[in-house]
């Protein structure tokens, strides 16, 4: 990574009235959470594609039950870190602003982003696997076993989205629509390997949108990148806004 490439994403940011930024766990690798692909997948000896899915918690829900609460007591431990928070500041300077993320955490929120789409659900709302009722609630660790519905009584479930599942409509068309009109579309910390949401990449570079890729290693769609700032995203994006702000 070197400086031109800093220079190129600060020019690109410096003409753009509309800016989407789309991240996954990379963006929040050093607030201390663990990326999926980065840990091998693995949570306890079992792949997180086994774990995060309507089977396992069929079969096994006290399992997946497990796996969601260690999630919520870390990411409730955890802080926003300098991405989260270039993120969030930015959405002061741009006509037209949107964060698109796949992570669960709330950490774009916790920084203060307004307009978060999530593609993936959140960590902090439960969804009654009966009437389909949600609430939030930010306790971790939650009880051993998963709470009943005050509405039906059924049992609830983590109100994220797991591998199998449909993305919620509304969440996809929104970040479908901002990412085809987009000048710019930041890809922080994703290895765009999952779809539906790795096409959005896709879907902006076809629109004529510059694509500025932040991340220290080439995700599946870094081809389709204008510009690379291969590094950490909490270190490199503080130093575009500093090139932003330098005027
Ligand atoms: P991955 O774990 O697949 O990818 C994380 C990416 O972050 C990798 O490309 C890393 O190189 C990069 N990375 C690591 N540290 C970074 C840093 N400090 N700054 C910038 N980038 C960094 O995570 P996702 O792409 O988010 O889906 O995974 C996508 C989806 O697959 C998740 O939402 C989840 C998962 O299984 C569901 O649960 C449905």
């Amino acid at each position: 990574m070197n400086q031109d490439d800093v220079g190129r994403a600060v020019a690109a940011l410096r003409s753009a009235r509309r800016v989407v930024a789309f991240t996954g766990a990379g963006v929040s690798a050093e607030s201390g959470l663990a990326t999926f692909r980065g840990a091998g997948g693995l949570w306890e000896g079992h792949r997180v594609e086994e774990v995060a899915t309507p089977e396992a918690f069929a079969a096994d829900p006290l399992l997946v039950w497990r796996f969601y609460d260690q999630r919520r007591v870390h990411a409730l431990a955890a802080r926003p870190n300098p991405a989260h928070e270039t993120l969030s500041a930015w959405q002061e300077r741009f006509p037209s602003y949107m964060v698109v993320t796949q992570n669960v955490d709330g950490l774009h929120q916790g920084a203060g982003s307004r307009d978060v789409i999530e593609l993936h659900g959140s960590l902090w709302r439960l969804r009654c696997t009966g009437c389909g009722r949600e609430r939030d609630d930010r306790t971790a660790p939650l009880p051993a076993l998963p709470p009943r519905c005050a509405a039906c009584g059924a049992a609830e479930r983590p109100g994220v989205v797991w591998f199998g599942e449909a993305l919620p409509t509304e969440a996809v068309m929104a970040a479908k629509s901002a990412v085809e009109r987009c000048d710019v579309l930041l890809v922080v910390g994703t290895s765009a390997v999952v779809y539906p949401a790795a096409a959005l990449v896709e879907l902006a570079a076809a629109a004529g949108a510059t694509v500025i890729e932040v991340n220290p290693e080439a995700s599946a769609l870094a081809h389709l990148a204008g510009v690379a700032l291969r590094g950490p995203a909490g270190r490199l994006l503080p130093q575009v806004a500093a090139g932003l702000a330098g005027g």
